[in-house]
């Protein structure tokens, strides 16, 4: 079974599906099974990807990262960041040469993970 909130990527042709509802145990693409995406927690290199929360008057401000911006160039950026409360999913969708944040009217303490996926280096939650 697929669970809900996954995210599965296609090594052919990039696609990024997210789970809304369970069903099949894979989901294919290209013909091929698609991969699902496992998120990294910690940075091993100066590149930072960890999803930062910062609180603001109303909500939350997720940076990537906390103290260096993640590269938003147009091979080498952060397509989403997501964050997910007990029954919400939030989405903002960036594009190269956007500042790798978004905003979030949302309480911090209601945030059960923050994610993104960068298109070379995958996924990351905090
Ligand atoms: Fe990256």
């Amino acid at each position: 079974m697929t669970k809900l909130r996954q995210l599965y990527y296609c090594e052919i042709c990039g696609n990024v599906v997210e789970i809304a509802n369970e069903g099949q145990p894979s989901l294919v693409c290209c013909g091929e099974p698609m991969n699902l995406l496992e998120a990294k927690t910690e940075d091993s290199s100066t590149e930072k990807h960890v999803p930062y929360v910062e609180e603001t008057a109303n909500g939350v401000v997720v940076k990537i990262g906390q103290n260096e911006s993640h590269p938003m160039t147009e091979k080498h950026h952060i397509k989403f960041i997501e964050v997910l409360t007990k029954d919400k999913v939030y989405r903002a969708e960036l594009k190269p040469g956007n500042e790798p944040k978004a905003e979030f009217p949302v309480k911090k303490e209601d945030i059960v993970t923050a994610r993104e996926w960068c298109n070379i280096h995958g996924l990351w939650k905090s």
